[in-house]
């Protein structure tokens, strides 16, 4: 269905289609050429990364975390229920189990607290999401971590230019996920990164991404034939996908710029309806910048979210919700019958709404969005 006000417009800043040519041009469109090398410097250096590998998508770079962490059946791996699919995945796939627990009500992000109560000797890893963008208590994390000797995969799917403290959200945790697909600020239809911030794991992953041959290697020169060394996949997008990344990433401020203002008239427009008690707003604490991902608001029961979503739809609006929690998810029974309750995560999920925010989205059409709203509410 056509809405009049999309829930998502892909933002244009008018040098990909060159840069595609461009690479056409130039004769070689598979992996790792001159512009996948452009946007893995742009985000090393601009982001304080040490190590950026491009990939088809968030859920590669997820996959291959794991891989490169050795992580495998026995193993156990914290992350919250409140997320995409992707993140349970990765570690499914690889015969280790997923420990899904609550996030914090003020941001959805996971909760410390949790984690720790989550330990057992079986505990290998923690991954964070970072929610909408707002950077999970990294502080908390990494503590928990140095102390239980666990590694950190950042899931930053939505994270991309947010920080916290003066960390890039991705550059924390010993491997992070980047997702540009075409839903993220910085999009390139499907695509993704993995972070590389432990010095010791490149080598690996590379390998990894190499189909598990020791090609980054010989192409480096370091030696001087290539063949199969560990198990691996094929991780690498193509120079047609890096090269339109470049045109979004090069613009990476000005469209932050442009949704932060979104998410800010949003925040004072809806300033009211939260202190009279009819929806709770976002919340981004002060460790944080945010890059703005996502604008969601909670409303008091689950009845109210559902109609304020047709309410929206059937106005040409297009609202919409996530995430079923991933331990309510029929997988997540499968995979374990007897979950505890997430009384956050179960309460937050039944009562979020996500509205439209892009670069592009009028401050006429955000006039129309919140007059609805507030009608409904
Ligand atoms: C938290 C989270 N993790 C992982 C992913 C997967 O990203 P991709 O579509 O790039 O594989 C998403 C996508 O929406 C996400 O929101």
């Amino acid at each position: 269905m056509d809405y009049a006000i999309p829930f998502n417009k892909p933002f244009r800043s008018g040098n990909e289609l060159d840069y595609v040519s461009q690479a056409v041009t130039a004769g070689d469109i598979s992996g790792d050429g001159a512009f996948a090398k452009r946007c893995s410097t742009l985000l090393e250096t601009q982001f304080g990364i040490k190590k950026v590998l491009l990939t088809p998508s968030c859920t590669a770079a997820l996959e291959m975390s794991i891989m490169i962490l050795g992580i495998g059946a026995g193993d156990e791996v914290i992350m919250p229920s409140f997320t995409f699919v992707s993140t349970a995945n990765a570690v499914v796939r690889a015969g280790a189990t997923p420990v899904f627990v609550d996030v914090d009500c003020r941001t959805l992000n996971i909760d410390p607290a949790c984690i720790r109560a989550a330990i057992t000797e079986r505990t290998r890893a923690i991954i964070p999401v970072h929610y909408a963008g707002v950077g999970c208590d990294m502080d908390a994390i990494m503590e928990i971590a140095a102390e239980y000797h666990l590694q950190v995969i950042e899931d930053a799917a939505q994270g991309v230019n947010a920080r916290h403290h003066s960390q890039t959200l991705g550059a924390i945790g010993d491997l992070g996920a980047y997702s540009f697909h075409q839903t993220k600020n910085f999009s390139c239809g499907e695509g993704g990164a993995l972070c590389i911030n432990d010095e010791a794991l490149i080598e690996r992953a590379e390998i990894v991404r190499e189909k598990g041959t020791n090609r980054s290697q010989f192409l480096k020169g370091t030696v001087d034939k290539y063949t199969w060394v560990d198990v691996g996949s094929s991780y690498l997008p193509s120079e047609l996908t890096a090269a339109f990344l470049l045109g979004q990433l090069e613009a990476v401020e000005t469209i932050t710029q442009q949704r932060r203002e979104c998410y800010q008239r949003y925040m004072e427009l809806f300033q009211g309806s939260a202190e009279a008690g009819k929806m709770t707003l976002p919340v981004i604490p002060d460790a944080c910048r945010s890059n703005y991902h996502l604008f969601h608001i909670l409303l008091p029961t689950p009845q109210q979210r559902q109609g304020l979503i047709n309410r929206l739809n059937e106005q040409g609006i297009h609202a919409v919700f996530h995430y079923v929690p991933l331990h309510s998810s029929p997988m997540g029974i499968a995979l374990n019958s007897e979950q505890p309750a997430l009384p956050v995560t179960e309460s937050c999920s039944e009562r979020l709404v996500r509205l439209p925010i892009y670069p592009g989205l009028t401050t006429e059409q955000q006039d129309r969005i919140v007059a609805e709203v507030q009608a409904f509410l």
